[in-house]
């Protein structure tokens, strides 16, 4: 078994009183024997963070980065920029973003691309709608989004997340998951052949310290992507706890 990776995502959350307590609450506690742990607080709180985090095992992702690596782009933050600070994993094509910035899979694409580049990992988001998982087209949703959000040669990280299922409380069933996961490794494995079969995927949506265990220990679920419990230090302890059993 490899180790896992579970990674918070804080979204747009975090003042720096916040954000500092809720770190300094995980240091000491994280330790490099159990998964790999990876924050992603908001872009204003990195380069604090990065010295708070940078003697620990805890590692620093952004929520999202351009494609590009300067230029005319007001409001937007570059991979480069990302790395300058020491963050090493940005998350990619959340479907909050899908949704609130129009971001289309060409668009991710591009954005994957260029985090490889600069050196980071890019953890590339998937998942359908409530609709699209009734209407049983949740399958091809996923395989036309992989086709089109993953680009030639991607070593990155895959998550999914079913959209119905992020900030419900109402996470998928292990039987819904370990299905998706099946269909999952086909498409990568028919998108990237032998290098398909290593590409690391994480489930989430509404994942906390309750169902963790189980998810976690789904075949080839290889993480949580976590939101809302990512922002407790208690619940994010036992997530990272459960990954260390499973
Ligand atoms: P929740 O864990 O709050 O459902 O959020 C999941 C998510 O969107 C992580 O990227």
């Amino acid at each position: 078994m490899s180790r896992q990776i579970i990674v918070g995502n804080w979204k747009m959350n975090g003042t720096t009183r916040d954000s500092q307590a809720l770190v300094q609450a995980l240091l000491g506690k994280v330790t490099a024997d159990g998964p790999e742990v990876v924050i992603c607080p908001p872009f204003t709180q990195l380069g604090l963070l990065a010295s708070t985090v940078e003697p620990s095992p805890i590692g620093l992702g952004a929520q999202d980065c351009h494609k590009e690596v300067s230029g005319a782009h007001t409001g937007d933050i570059s991979p480069a920029m990302l790395t300058d600070l020491g963050v090493s994993h940005v998350i990619l094509g959340h479907s909050e973003r899908r949704q609130e910035h129009g971001e289309l899979d060409e668009t991710v694409r591009e954005k994957a691309v260029a985090a490889a580049k600069a050196g980071l990992t890019p953890i590339v988001c998937v998942g359908e709608t409530e609709d699209q998982r009734e209407s049983g087209d949740h399958f091809d949703t996923l395989g036309w989004q992989i086709k089109g959000s993953l680009p030639d040669g991607f070593s990155g990280i895959l998550a999914y997340e079913p959209i119905w299922a992020i900030g419900t409380g109402r996470a998928a069933t292990t039987e819904e998951i370990a299905e998706t996961m099946t269909f999952l490794r086909e498409e990568l494995i028919r998108q990237f052949a032998e290098a398909g079969k290593t590409i690391k995927i994480l489930y989430g949506g509404s994942v906390n310290d309750k169902n963790a265990a189980s998810i976690l220990s789904i075949a080839d679920v290889a993480g949580a992507l976590v939101g809302g419990a990512s922002l407790k230090a208690e619940a994010f302890l036992s997530i990272i706890s459960a990954a260390s059993a499973a």
